[in-house]
This record gives C-alpha cells, sequence and structure tokens, in this order.
C-alpha cells in the first residue's frame, strides 16, 4: 500500500505532516501525515486511542504539537489557535465538546458572531436568520428560542454544523458524528455532507462505522497506535482490507459463542405504562438470558429503561425482582434491588471524567471490596486492573484520570465500573456506540460470563446486526407498543429493521 496518494497538484485544503504529540509517556501521535483535498468527504478510522481526537485537536489548536508542519490552504500555520483556524474557515465538531445547555438554539447558531444592533445583540434578526439556515440546509423547522437542553443529540449535532455554515466554513471535520443518530438521522446528515462536499468544502469525517466511511468518504487516512498506516481511495478498498489496516491483530469471532442455561424468571414486567412514552409493556427475561430491545428514536424504549431503573416513575403497571414486587422511587433504589444500568450519555451520567480509572470502576461496587467496614486495597486493585485487561481499556495505569483517555477508551470505563458490580438485571443503553470492533468484542464475552453467572440482561441497542448477533430474543416498542417478539431462531436484522420501523409485526405474547 503506498503511503499516501493524495499529493495532487491542487493546493490542499489541510495538509499536516509529520506530526508528533506526546502526552507524559503516552506517543499519541507519531510522524503523522493528513492531506484533505477540497471538495472531497475524507475519512480517518483507527481503534479507540489510535489518535484521530488527537490530530483533529492538533488542528484545532487544543493541543499543541511537538513536531512538524500545518499547512491550511497552503498558508503556513506554524501554531494552531482556536480563533485562528477558525477564522480560516475551519470547524469542528468535537467528539466531547458539548454545547452549553442553557443557550437557545439560535445562540448556539450564532455564539461569538451575533448579528448586532449597534451594542446589542440583534435577537429578532438572530432568530430570523437561525430558522432560515436550519430550513436552507437540513429542511428542519426548529423553533430557534428551543433550549439547547430540550434537544436530541441528532439536533444538537445539526445546530453544531448550522453553526459553522453560517461562518462560510471551508473545511468542516466531525468527530464521530453519528455515533449517537439513529439511521434516519444518518441519512439526512450525509445528504448534507454531500451536498457541502459538491460546493467544495473539504470534509474530515471520523467513524467507526466501516460501511459508513465506504458509503460517504472519497478517501480514508487510517491510524493506529499513533502512526497513520496509509492514505487510500475508497473507491478501491472494501471495508475488510480497512479494517485490516486498523487492527494488528485479528478478530475472528465478532459474537462469542455462548450456550447457557436460561433459569428462573429474574425481572418481570407487567402492564407497565408511561404516559406519552409507552403503554401496557409486559416482558420476562430469566436468569442467563440476554434480550434486545430495539425501537426508533421516540419509540419509547428509552423511557421503558429509564423506568425500570427508577429514573422516571411509571404511571401503571408492576415491577418484579425475583418474584418480589419493587416500585423505585430513585435509581438508587434499583441499585439497592441489585440492578444496574449503564446509561447512553455516559459522558453526563456514566463516568466521572475527574476522577482516576480505579476510582470510576470501583465507585459502583465498593461494598464488593469492604471488608468489615474497610475497603480492601488489594482486592480492589486486582479487580480493576482485570477489569481494564478484559475491556483493553488503554490507559497508562489505572490512576489515570478518565478526561485524558479517547472517547471510546472513557466509554469502556464506563461500561467496566457496571459490569464490577455483580448485579441481578443488568440495563444496557447503546453500551457499544463508539467503541471499536476489538472492544465490542470484549463487551460481548463479558456480557456473556455475566449471562453465564445467572444475570439477566436487557440490551437496548439500535445496532441490530448486535442484536442479532448476542440476543436469546428481541423485543421491538414501536410507538410506545412492543409490536414484535422475536425468538434466536427468527432473529435477522432485515426483519427487525422491518419492525422498528413500523412496516410489519409478529405475535408478541408479551403484549398484554
Ligand atoms: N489530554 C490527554 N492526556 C493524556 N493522554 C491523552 C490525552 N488525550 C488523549 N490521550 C491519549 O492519547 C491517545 C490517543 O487518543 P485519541 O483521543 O486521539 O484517540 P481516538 O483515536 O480519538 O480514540 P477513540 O476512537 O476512542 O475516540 C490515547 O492513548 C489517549 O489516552
Ligand atoms: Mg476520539
Amino acid at each position: 500500500m503506498t503511503r499516501d496518494t493524495t499529493n495532487s497538484a491542487e493546493t490542499a485544503a489541510i495538509e499536516m505532516r509529520g506530526i508528533d504529540k506526546t502526552f507524559g509517556p503516552v506517543r499519541a501521535l507519531v510522524n503523522a501525515d493528513l492531506v484533505v483535498e477540497p471538495g472531497t468527504i475524507h475519512g480517518l478510522v483507527g481503534q479507540n486511542g489510535a489518535g484521530k481526537s488527537t490530530i483533529i485537536k492538533v488542528l484545532a489548536g487544543i493541543y499543541k504539537h511537538d513536531a512538524g508542519r500545518i499547512k491550511v490552504s497552503g498558508q503556513d500555520v506554524p501554531v494552531p489557535t482556536p480563533a485562528g483556524i477558525e477564522a480560516l474557515g475551519v470547524h469542528f465538531i468535537h467528539q466531547d465538546r458539548l454545547l452549553s445547555p442553557t443557550s437557545t438554539l439560535a445562540e448556539a447558531i450564532f455564539l461569538r458572531h451575533e448579528p448586532k444592533l449597534g451594542p446589542f445583540i440583534n435577537h429578532t434578526a438572530m432568530n430570523r436568520d437561525a430558522r432560515a439556515l436550519l430550513k436552507r440546509y437540513f429542511d428542519l423547522d426548529l423553533t430557534p428560542t428551543t433550549l439547547i437542553r430540550n434537544l436530541t443529540t441528532a439536533q444538537q449535532k445539526v445546530v453544531q454544523i448550522t453553526r459553522a455554515l453560517a461562518q462560510s466554513a471551508k473545511v468542516l471535520v466531525l468527530d464521530e458524528p453519528t455515533a449517537a443518530l439513529v439511521q434516519r438521522e444518518v441519512d439526512s446528515l450525509f445528504q448534507v455532507l454531500k451536498r457541502l462536499r459538491d460546493e467544495g468544502i473539504a470534509i474530515i469525517f471520523i467513524s467507526h462505522y466501516m460501511q459508513e466511511i465506504k458509503e460517504i468518504c472519497d478517501r480514508v487516512t487510517v491510524m493506529r497506535n499513533g502512526e497513520v498506516v496509509g492514505t487510500v481511495e475508497t473507491a478501491h478498498i472494501d471495508v475488510d482490507d480497512i479494517i485490516a489496516m486498523m487492527i494488528d491483530r485479528d478478530v475472528d469471532e465478532m459474537y462469542p459463542p455462548r450456550s447457557i442455561e436460561i433459569g428462573k424468571p429474574v425481572l418481570e414486567v407487567s402492564k407497565l405504562t408511561l404516559k406519552d412514552a409507552f403503554k401496557n409493556v409486559s416482558l420476562t427475561i430469566r436468569a442467563g438470558e440476554i434480550v434486545g430491545l430495539t425501537g426508533l428514536v421516540g419509540s419509547g424504549a428509552k423511557e421503558l429503561l429509564h423506568c425500570l431503573f427508577g429514573l422516571k416513575r411509571p404511571d401503571a403497571g408492576e415491577i418484579r425482582i425475583d418474584g418480589e414486587r419493587r416500585s423505585f422511587r430513585a435509581p438508587n433504589d434499583a441499585v439497592h434491588a441489585e440492578m444496574a444500568m449503564i446509561p447512553e450519555d455516559r459522558r453526563a451520567h456514566g463516568v466521572a471524567i475527574n476522577l482516576s480509572v480505579a476510582e470510576n470502576v470501583s465507585l459502583a461496587s465498593l461494598r464488593r471490596y469492604c471488608n468489615k467496614g474497610f475497603v480492601s486495597a488489594a482486592a480492589e486493585r486486582k479487580a480493576v486492573d482485570g477489569l481494564i485487561q478484559d475491556l483493553s481499556i488503554r490507559t497508562p495505569d489505572r490512576r489515570t484520570q478518565v478526561r485524558n483517555l479517547s472517547g471510546g477508551n472513557q466509554q469502556k470505563v464506563a461500561v467496566a465500573k457496571w459490569l464490577s458490580c455483580q448485579s441481578k438485571v443488568y440495563l444496557l443503553d447503546e453500551p457499544t456506540v463508539a467503541v471499536d470492533v476489538g472492544a465490542k468484542v470484549e463487551i460481548y464475552t463479558l456480557l456473556n460470563r455475566l449471562a453465564a453467572e445467572g444475570a439477566a440482561i436487557l440490551f437496548n441497542s439500535s445496532d441490530l446486526e448486535e442484536l442479532v448477533g448476542m440476543c436469546d430474543r428481541v423485543l421491538v416498542v414501536y410507538r410506545g407498543q412492543m409490536t414484535s417478539a422475536f425468538d434466536k431462531d427468527d432473529l435477522d436484522s432485515d426483519r427487525l429493521l422491518a419492525a422498528a420501523s413500523g412496516a410489519a409485526t409478529t405475535d408478541v405474547q408479551e403484549v398484554a
């Protein structure tokens, strides 16, 4: 494979050469090159911790590189600064930078570029322009005064892209923009990106979804352990070749085989109802069972998980654990009933980013390491190191602050935290989003181990292949009703998709 196929006569929109960056002992970037032409969509791929976000943050002026040269549209930029790089038309939608939840949609779009009326912000013009931009680029009718915290993740991404477009971006960098989106939202994002490319904008697109990379990118740069392995034209390569470049070991079996005896019912839910979310949902999960759950955004699947974990109070119905009726006023009650939940929004609810890996992992399970009220340091260390190893969490050591790990590795810490607490029931909400291929297999293996130990697992995911590969049964929620249930032998991602989008239903014994 040639190291670089991007040496064309045209002036590159972005040219980064020989970039080095270390964080203490970690060599995050080693002599890395990234060259992106205008009017192309350029993929950037690699396993968790490969250096994707770091090279982007060097360009953004968030991290200072130790060595290397950077040019933007042919112009030397010795040390990028956030304001300077934006002035050159390079805009970023970072993996881990959130919008201020209390600003309005229009304020977020025009942040630092508000239209003025004398010394004051011209709110009328700002709201009008925000509405017009959303309509023009996304054909969306959103109220410009809506607060960011009331928008879905997809809408927040849209707001961030709109902000870049409002500033006439020449280069748009998206770090895992689709991780939290459903297929329909991904499709409309891709439409927009293709249109922007055709208008001559250069787009850098980071994703763990290889099909997406193949579908939308003209070229792809593959990183591994801080190095650039190569840059290739996607038309000349298939997904397997990209994966082979990404990993230095083989992933032979994506979904590890499992033969577990199914035991007695552990979680029994009957006629659970939450107004405006879902109605009369009944289900039973037995010891050793992994039951899938899927549904489009707004289907009610997510709210169902929230009710089961005490984050929301159901209006009717009952929940039993080991036959005993339970009602949860708060997640703490659910934890006492030996339930664990891995929430989707892990940065907000899943990990404490200022604490160390060890502190996070042992936080939820402290009582396990207690001996007569004292925490046994040795037992804790051993358990934490075991999980770091099991999930291949890439961290210098267990004392490293979680904020210094790559996005996917932060995710793994959140998963490890709850997997370490030996519960009877596990509620998983999109546990493998933003996690690379290798780590997915490790999470699946751990889930199988928990099931083998007798746990009951409810696995909510929008990755249908994953549900087919992992679950004993899959339940589909459509518009607040459980409309279909598929047994292992009938599982098939096309049928799941049809059911989730309301195109087909099967008999559901569990629907009351
Ligand atoms: N601020 C930091 N301090 C210390 N180490 C860091 C910091 N930021 C990143 N690293 C380390 O640099 C390496 C590369 O991380 P980076 O975030 O670039 O990975 P990535 O390719 O974006 O991975 P992911 O797919 O998980 O988001 C990792 O080992 C990470 O732990
Ligand atoms: Mg990253």
